[in-house]
């Protein structure tokens, strides 16, 4: 009994101690933020004009590189290519907290006047094209630099370790190349030391400067390619009876596979997408070909229901084949898993989004189901990946250029509250802020 108010009395003692000291490292985090932002904003214009496609980031990693090293962290270079990682050991021991920006840009042609305006041209699968930062990777590695650098000045009161992971190619790489998150974790980012949780931020450019957004669960989708080559029997187009028609097969697996989600899929859950994207088949009008060849993307926000989707995909395809005389060769390829936060760790976090943020300025959005290679990370280690407003205050989203099209715009005084959303996540999860 004595033992247990003793120990009662000594927590009573310590609590108010640790909340003064994490007020008192936060409101400094909080400062050393504000004066970073001419400093990442000049990084994120420079790194804007001069995009690099993925796995050829080499410039956007030496200046990655030569910073991390200037504030005496210990760096890593070409892992996954092109990637970066700095590791910052803190004054005192703890956990291991790692922070991670994607570095590539697209094959687009900007279309923005902006004096810092990416005029770099490039080819992509052999074709001519235009390279732009049209997703603001420019951004999360400027505001990455900048968590670095307020991170280093408070680093002897930090209780533990924060890894910075700059990734390459977060949109995918070429067809037949490695890339990104996957080989990241395969060249074992996440080891040595031994990472317990991490966080990532993506700008938003439909979202407004000062808002912070999330989704506990699943928050982006998983990608997986689909091809089905269904094998029939060639006839001339005015003797049908002679074929076994893979075109009229092909149509009837096509709407059968429009049954998943309409039909199978538990919506109230978690949403989910099933489309065809390509359908190639025959030369001539009169000739029924022999074959034809789908393709599609499957998108799902739970990895039980993605499971659910692959198997109703290859039994719906194969079984309509079977009752028309045809076979059905069913390929599925994962891309991309579920980019799914953490529960336990999204509630712990929260309260740090809303001290950072301010109230009424942290929203719990609904899930999307384009994907992010963040979701490898999170495969491995509890994960928290979330949205930083990046688009100028009064602005009707739907006048906005979209992530990933020519005009596409960041307002860059949302980028301060990425910085200091991102320092402040790795400090509160170090010094165990509840
Ligand atoms: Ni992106």
């Amino acid at each position: 009994m004595k033992t247990l108010y003793a120990t009662a009395a000594l927590m009573l003692a310590a609590a108010p101690a640790l909340l003064a000291q994490n007020t008192a490292l936060n409101a400094r985090i909080a400062k050393l933020s504000t004066q970073e932002e001419a400093k990442v904003i000049a990084w994120r214009r420079d790194l804007h004009e001069h995009p690099e496609l993925g796995n050829l980031e080499t410039r956007t990693a030496g200046i990655i590189a030569a910073h991390l090293k200037s504030l005496g962290l210990e760096v890593q270079t070409g892992v996954a290519r092109t990637g970066v990682v700095g590791i910052l050991r803190g004054g005192k021991p703890g956990p291991v907290v790692a922070l991670r920006a994607d570095m590539d840009a697209l094959p687009i042609t900007e279309s923005n006047s902006l004096p810092f305006a990416s005029k770099v041209k490039s080819t992509y699968l052999g074709q001519p094209v235009g390279v732009m930062h049209a997703c603001g990777h420019d951004t999360h590695v400027a505001m990455l630099m900048g968590a670095a650098e307020v991170l280093s000045q408070v680093k002897k009161d930090l209780p533990g370790t924060v890894k910075f992971i700059f990734q390459p190619a977060e949109e995918g790489s070429l067809p037949g190349e490695e890339g990104g998150a996957k080989l990241m974790v395969k060249e074992k980012v996440l080891e040595n030391p031994k990472v317990d949780a991490i966080f990532g931020v993506h700008i938003q450019a439909q979202t407004e400067v000062g808002n912070l957004s999330y989704r506990p669960g699943g928050e982006m989708a998983s990608s997986d390619r689909f091809t089905i080559k269904v094998h029939g029997k060639g006839s001339h187009g005015a003797y049908p009876w002679n074929s076994v028609d893979p075109v009229v097969t092909a149509a009837q697996i096509i709407l059968g596979l429009q049954t998943i989600v309409s039909r199978q899929v538990k919506l109230t859950d978690d949403a989910a997408v099933v489309t065809v994207g390509t359908i190639h088949a025959g030369v001539r009008y009169n000739v029924i070909p022999p074959d034809v060849e789908l393709s599609g993307t499957i998108r799902a926000l739970n990895p039980e229901v993605q499971k659910q989707i692959w198997a109703s995909v290859r039994r719906i395809a194969t079984n309509i084949a079977e009752s028309a005389g045809a076979t059905a060769e069913v390929t599925i390829e994962p891309y991309v898993p579920v980019t799914f936060n953490d529960l336990a760790l999204t509630s712990r976090m929260l309260p740090t989004l809303q001290s950072v943020a301010g109230p009424g300025h942290v929203i719990e959005q609904k899930a999307v189901t384009g994907a992010e290679d963040f979701s490898y990370y999170q495969e491995k280690v509890p994960g928290l990946f979330l949205f930083v407003g990046g688009m100028a205050k009064g602005t009707d989203p739907a006048t906005t250029a979209d992530h990933h099209t020519a005009g596409f715009l960041i307002d860059e005084s949302g980028l301060t509250l990425g910085v200091k959303t991102l320092a402040t996540l790795a400090a509160d999860y170090l010094t165990g802020k509840k």
